[in-house]
C-alpha cells in the first residue's frame, strides 16, 4: 500500500502510504503517553508511513517524536508552522526559520522530513520573506520537503510555485471537492498531495447538528448532498473516494483510535470506488455543492 515518490524540485524519494496518520489527536488529554505510543506503533504495524502534525497541535509533535524514536526510517513526518514562536512575529521569515529549528528539537528528527506553511494567506505568501525562509532551510539541509497547507488563493498560489514547494496539503472528501481539479493538475507537476479531512470529520456520527463549527459545516453539507452511500458505510465510501482521486498521494486520517485507523487502511485496501459511484458523488457535489469552499 505504499509508493515511492520523487517530489517536485528535489531528488528526494520518499515512501508514501495511501493512508497517513493525522496526529493532531495525540494531544487529546484522554490519551496517556502509553496510549499515544500504542497508536503510533499500531499505525506503523498497519503500514502507515506518513505522519502529519503541527506546532499548533499541542503535545502532538513531542509525543510523535518520542513514539518514533528508534524507527526513524519507517516514517515520513510532516509538521507545519509559521507562528507561535516567542520573540518572532507570526508569519515572518524568522518565525519560519525558528519554527523549523524548534520542530527539529520537538520531533527529535534532523533534518525534518517535511515542513509546511500552515494556512497563511495569499498576501503573506506574496510578500516573499516567508517562502524564502522555507527555501533557505531546505538549502541549509534542515528540511527535506517544503510545502503549503491550506485552501483557496494561498493554495492556488503555492501550486504554481514548484521551485519553492513540493508538497501541498488540502481538504478533500465527498463533502469537500473544491480542490479536485487543482490536485490533479498539481500532481502532473510532481507535487505530492496530502488530502486532509478525508472523512469530512465523519459528520454521519451525529444525529443532530454538532457544536464544533467545522463538523457542523460538514453536517450541513451531508444533509444538503442527500447522497445514499449504501451498500457501503459512509466512512468506507469517503476514504475510497478520496484516496483514489487523481493526484492524491496520501489521505490523512485523524483519529485517536487504533480500530478506526485499521478500518481506514482496510477500506483503502479494497481499492477505488466503482467508477459510476465516484462519478455520482462528483455529480452530486457539482449539483448541490457548487460554491462550497475547502475547509481550512
Ligand atoms: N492543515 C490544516 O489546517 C489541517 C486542518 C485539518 C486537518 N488537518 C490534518 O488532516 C488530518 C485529518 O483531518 P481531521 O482529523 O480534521 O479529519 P478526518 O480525518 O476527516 O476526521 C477525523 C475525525 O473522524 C473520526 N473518525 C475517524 N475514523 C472514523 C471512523 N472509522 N468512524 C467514525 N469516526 C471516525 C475521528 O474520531 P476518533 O478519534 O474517534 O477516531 C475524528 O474525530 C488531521 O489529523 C491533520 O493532520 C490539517
Amino acid at each position: 500500500m505504499a509508493t515511492a515518490t520523487t517530489t517536485a524540485n528535489t531528488d528526494v524519494t520518499v515512501i508514501f502510504s495511501e493512508v497517513g496518520f493525522g496526529a493532531g489527536g495525540l494531544d487529546d488529554p484522554r490519551l496517556s503517553e502509553a496510549d499515544a505510543e500504542r497508536l503510533v506503533s499500531a499505525a506503523l504495524d498497519l503500514g502507515v508511513t506518513v505522519f502529519d502534525t503541527a506546532r499548533s497541535y499541542g503535545a502532538s509533535e513531542e509525543r510523535l517524536g518520542r513514539a518514533l524514536r528508534g524507527v526513524r526510517d519507517r516514517a515520513v513526518v510532516f509538521t507545519k508552522g509559521g507562528y507561535g514562536i516567542e520573540g518572532a512575529a507570526d508569519w515572518t521569515g524568522a518565525a519560519v526559520t525558528r519554527g523549523i529549528e524548534e520542530a527539529i528539537v520537538r520531533l527529535g528528527r534532523e533534518p525534518l522530513d517535511g515542513f509546511l506553511l500552515h494556512s497563511c494567506d495569499l498576501q503573506t505568501l506574496e510578500r516573499g520573506d516567508v517562502p524564502l525562509a522555507l527555501v533557505r532551510a531546505r538549502e541549509a539541509g534542515k528540511v527535506r520537503l517544503t510545502g503549503y497547507s491550506g485552501e483557496g488563493a494561498g493554495l492556488a498560489w503555492a501550486a504554481e510555485r514548484r521551485e519553492t514547494f513540493s508538497v501541498l496539503e488540502c481538504s478533500l472528501s465527498p463533502l469537500d471537492q473544491a480542490n479536485l481539479a487543482l490536485i490533479a493538475r498539481a500532481a502532473q507537476g510532481d507535487f505530492c498531495v496530502l488530502a486532509k479531512r478525508p472523512l469530512a470529520n465523519a459528520p454521519w456520527r451525529f444525529a443532530t447538528r454538532p457544536d464544533r463549527e467545522d463538523i457542523a459545516v460538514y453536517w450541513d453539507r451531508l444533509h444538503a448532498l442527500g447522497f445514499d452511500p449504501a451498500p457501503l458505510a459512509w466512512d468506507e465510501l469517503a476514504l475510497r473516494f478520496t484516496a483514489f482521486q487523481p493526484g492524491v498521494t496520501t489521505a490523512l486520517v485523524g483519529t485517536t483510535r487504533i480500530e478506526h485507523l485499521a478500518s481506514a487502511v482496510a477500506a483503502v485496501r479494497a481499492g477505488a470506488l466503482p467508477v459510476d459511484v465516484s462519478e455520482r458523488l462528483r455529480g452530486a457535489f457539482a449539483a448541490r455543492g457548487r460554491g462550497w469552499p475547502g475547509l481550512v
